[in-house]
């Protein structure tokens, strides 16, 4: 299993040079225990940011966000393949490539880099960041000893498969590495004979066991996936908070002194940089940042507590060596305490079923099933991996929100009244001249070489008067066979029906009746690679495209037309001219349109647009369209298509957060598009897509229905792509949709709430006290804090009693403090940031002493 999770699993590097900024001044060693800095020891948290996967208006931002949600490090891999696409003279360093920019803002930042140079990096990203041409380069072979390939990630897996030269290339990778004297520490990631020389690392959902190979080296997590990646087809993943915190707790309780996620933000696969096959243009991976660059909570927040209870032991567990001991069948603890009196403890319950209470050190500790208790003084809990919402004894008080998308519909520029279409119509088959002809098939891949996704292979044959189907009116069957990935077919111009393998399977076969006439018939095909392979052995000759095509029910039963000649074409005429861009938009005529055309295959709309209003985050909804590829003024928005999984995968109305995480263990979003998000319906008479944010939570909306106006797929569209007028927005649709159903929908943080309650109810507290427990009824203050540059300006709803409900559907219990509103305003009115104490000067000191008090609180921010 593990290596099957390893082959589906994200990135595999292998290799990564740990390039601190502050690689000038800085002195970067290990022991170990840790990396060492400059002379001090460290404790990281690390979070991968790919640097292509956003955009540099972002950057900022979403470094920010990782700083404040207590990230040390930031990590992001190197893509070849945006740097020199085409050939090796050629070289892109500007926009989302501007790599050199990414790691000054990093470093202004006042953070650490690491930089993992690949240049394979698997990643969910086209031929796994190695441009193409360099396949055809003459003698070339991938990831083994060839003279033209020496570079690697996460190899150990594949290593085997390579016999002695794979051997000779992992040496020759890490001697090469050391060899540049870069100053800093070499890892290598999934690597299970790195030499003395580098740091080998490990990367799962769990490395709390993992040992390096050589006892002198630290314990280095460099993949920890917080979520997980789409496939085009498939349910959605969702990695639950708590195990997230489960998993990273255990790993700094057994000695780890690195761990990164994989990804806290991932992104957006812009453009056709999807790898594949059938990877999402969404990369969101339930990270703590969204897709948008929002912080998604509670996700974010509880790791933020994570890290700042980790921070609070640092200095102990970096200066003294653990002692485990057991504390129940299922029940660990590990103590570290140093010379000069410091103490932490780690409270484990493994157990992923039962609850637990545990005797530590003469006191009870209450420890729920599957999570991690972090004491900093061997005493107080600060923090429990499995209480997202509620408070331990000091209070961990993670804010919750709700996004909205709310749409927005495209705005026509200025001074016209209504938004217009244009549409060019794509022909179907061989436009202008044939690129060749030839008897059979040829691979797909070998022949685009990956300048586009689609090729034309047509022929033609010849329907004798006297076929039965023709008197009958009936259909021959056209039956095509194909190594991947997708494929209309055409005849006469007219779309017969479309196929498509998947994640898993990226072979397919087509079988469609289709219409046939007597005479000369164009039978023309269309083949589409959709992100090629990213991993794996070999994956370089994985190849695409048609293998067998025949057409049953002649009077002589089957025609094979595999053996025919086959006319080639390459690309679209649209995309030959760049009629996407603004510089090659007018180079064809395009037809200007009252109504546009609907359900029309092979067709280029534009439309010149305003930007939407305000200035939050922007999804482009193609619910309505087929398939295909969308650009905003020239800029490649990427791959649409709104397919849907299967019924019969196995969703789950909650996610169970308790025992080991795989990626199947938790899906939702059967029968619905893969790329999507959700729609409430209760609230108010304009009905609005709400989001909350963490899917944990989702079925605690119980008004959250999987209806079909719910599933909207949305496609980051970055707001810095806009001009203030003038967009030209451009969609090739495959296969048919309707362009006026779609809209724009801006990303909203519509409200953010906080729930946080008291251990027990005040009637015992007495009780308590006489039975000498250390716990004392949390005092812990609600903290709210609005997104940037919004400051608190309502809140809707407060209680301190009983409330129940979630964020979004508060209601007040039977126990109520009438002045909770006014109290939270006073404290929370107009500021960004504000906190709220749980004490009796704020509420009704007497109220319902026998109930465990909360104070829930949704506000909105503006
Ligand atoms: C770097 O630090 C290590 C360990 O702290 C020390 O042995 C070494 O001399 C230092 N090197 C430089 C160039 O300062
Ligand atoms: C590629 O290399 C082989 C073996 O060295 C040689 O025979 C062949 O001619 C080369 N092909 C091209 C296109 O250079
Ligand atoms: C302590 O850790 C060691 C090494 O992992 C393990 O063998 C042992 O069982 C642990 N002891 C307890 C009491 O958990
Ligand atoms: C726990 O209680 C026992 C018995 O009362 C006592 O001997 C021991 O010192 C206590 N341990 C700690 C850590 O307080
Ligand atoms: C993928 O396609 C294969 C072959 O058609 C099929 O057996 C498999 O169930 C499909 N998997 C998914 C996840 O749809
Ligand atoms: C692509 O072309 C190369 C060189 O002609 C050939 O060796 C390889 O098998 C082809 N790949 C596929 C998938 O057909
Ligand atoms: C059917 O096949 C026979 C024998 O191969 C051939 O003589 C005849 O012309 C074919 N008929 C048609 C309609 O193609
Ligand atoms: C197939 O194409 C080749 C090369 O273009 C040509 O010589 C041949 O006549 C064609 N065959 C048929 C049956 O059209
Ligand atoms: C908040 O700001 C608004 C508008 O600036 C002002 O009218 C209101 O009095 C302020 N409220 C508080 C509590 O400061």
């Amino acid at each position: 299993m593990k290596k099957k999770l390893s082959s589906m699993a994200s990135s595999f590097i292998f290799f990564f040079v740990l390039c601190f900024t502050l690689c000038l001044a800085g002195n970067v060693s290990y022991d170990s225990r840790s990396l060492i800095i400059n002379g001090e020891r460290n404790l990281l948290i690390s979070a991968a940011i790919h640097y292509p996967r956003s955009v540099p208006a972002m950057w900022p931002e979403l470094i920010k966000t990782a700083k404040e949600g207590g990230v040390d490090v930031i990590e992001t891999y190197v893509f070849w393949n945006v740097h020199q696409p085409t050939s090796p003279s050629e070289y892109h360093f500007d926009g989302r490539f501007d790599l050199v920019k990414f790691v000054k803002i990093v470093q202004q930042a006042g953070m650490y880099l690491i930089l993992r140079i690949g240049p394979f990096v698997a990643a969910e990203w086209n031929f796994g960041g190695i441009p193409v041409w360099l396949h055809y380069v003459n003698g070339t072979v991938f990831r083994t000893d060839n003279y033209n390939f020496k570079v690697e990630n996460e190899y150990g897996y594949y290593e085997g498969d390579y016999g002695e030269g794979g051997k000779r290339y992992a040496a020759w990778a890490a001697q090469m590495a050391v060899s540049q004297n870069t100053g800093v520490p070499w890892i290598m990631c999934q690597q299970f004979d790195a030499p003395p020389s580098v740091i080998n690392t490990c990367n799962s959902f769990y490395c709390d066991q993992f040992k390096p190979i050589f006892p002198d080296k630290p314990k280095i997590w460099t993949e920890n996936w917080p979520g997980w990646f789409q496939t085009f087809g498939a349910p959605n993943p969702h990695r639950p908070a708590e195990d997230v915190a489960f998993s990273v707790a255990r790993f700094f309780q057994k000695g780890g002194s690195v761990q990164n996620y994989y990804m806290y933000h991932g992104g957006t696969n812009f453009g056709r940089t999807a790898g594949g096959p059938f990877i999402t243009t969404s990369y969101d991976y339930e990270a703590p940042i969204d897709e948008y660059g929002l912080p998604r909570l509670p996700k974010w927040g509880h790791l933020k507590e994570l890290h700042k209870a980790i921070k609070l032991c640092e200095h102990v567990l970096l200066k003294s060596k653990p002692l485990n001991l057991s504390l129940g069948p299922s029940q660990e603890a590990d103590v570290y305490a140093d010379a000069s009196g410091g103490c932490v403890a780690f409270l484990a319950n493994i157990d992923d079923k039962n609850d637990k209470i545990v005797e530590f050190r003469n006191v009870s500790y209450h420890l729920p099933a599957w999570s991690v208790s972090i004491l900093p003084d061997c005493k107080n809990v600060v923090y429990n991996t499995a209480k997202k919402s509620f408070s331990a004894a000091q209070g961990v008080t993670s804010q919750t929100a709700l996004v909205e998308m709310v749409p927005d519909n495209l705005r026509p520029e200025k001074a016209s009244k209504a938004l217009k279409w244009e549409v060019f119509a794509e022909k179907a088959g061989v436009w202008q001249e044939p690129d060749f002809i030839k008897n059979g098939f040829v691979d797909h891949i070998n022949t685009t070489k990956d300048t586009t996704d689609y090729l034309w292979y047509t022929t033609s044959m010849v329907v004798g008067e006297n076929e039965e189907f023709l008197k009958k009116g009936s259909h021959p069957v056209l039956l095509i066979e194909s190594k991947g990935h997708a494929l209309h077919a055409f005849v006469n111009q007219e779309l017969q029906g479309s196929a498509s393998g998947n994640g898993t399977h990226p072979p397919f076969k087509f079988e469609n009746p289709i219409s046939l006439k007597a005479g000369k018939n164009e039978i023309a095909l269309l083949s589409m690679t959709v992100g090629l392979q990213n991993a794996g052995s070999f994956y370089e000759w994985v190849g695409a495209g048609l293998t067998s095509v025949k057409i049953k029910g002649f009077n002589n039963d089957t025609i094979d037309l595999s053996s025919y000649n086959w006319t080639y074409k390459i690309g679209l005429q649209g995309e030959k001219l760049g009629i996407y861009k603004p510089d090659g938009v007018n180079s064809v005529n395009w037809a200007a349109t009252s109504e546009p055309p609907k359900m029309q295959p092979l067709t280029w709309y534009k439309a010149i647009l305003d930007p939407p209003a305000g200035n939050e985050p922007v999804g482009l909804d193609m619910l309505h369209m087929g398939k295909g590829i969308a650009w905003l003024n020239g800029e490649e928005i990427g791959r649409y298509w709104p397919r849907k999984s299967s019924v019969h995968e196995k969703c789950v109305k909650e996610c169970d957060y308790r025992g080991k995480f795989m990626p199947d263990k938790c899906f939702t979003g059967c029968g619905q598009p893969t790329q999507r998000c959700f729609q409430r319906v209760d609230r108010v008479a304009d009905p609005q897509i709400l989001e909350i944010l963490d899917p944990v939570d989702l079925k605690l909306f119980v008004n959250l229905k999987p209806i079909d106006s719910a599933q909207r797929p949305l496609y980051h569209v970055p707001r810095s792509w806009f001009k203030p007028s003038g967009n030209l927005l451009v969609i090739f649709e495959e296969k048919g949709g309707d362009p006026t159903k779609i809209t724009f929908s801006r990303r909203k943080m519509s409200s953010i709430c906080a729930l946080i309650a008291e251990d027990y109810p005040l009637a015992d507290r007495k009780a308590l006290q006489e039975a000498g427990s250390k716990n004392s009824n949390n005092k812990a203050p609600v903290h709210l804090k609005c997104p940037q540059n919004t400051h608190l300006s309502a809140v809707k709803f407060a209680s301190f009693g009983t409330p129940t409900g979630k964020c979004g559907s508060y209601s007040e219990g039977e126990c109520h403090d009438p002045n909770s509103i006014s109290v939270v305003e006073k404290a929370c009115l107009n500021k960004s940031e504000c906190t709220v104490e749980l004490t009796e000067e704020n509420f009704d000191k007497g109220l319902c002493p026998d109930f465990t008090r909360k104070l829930a609180v949704e506000a909105v921010c503006s």
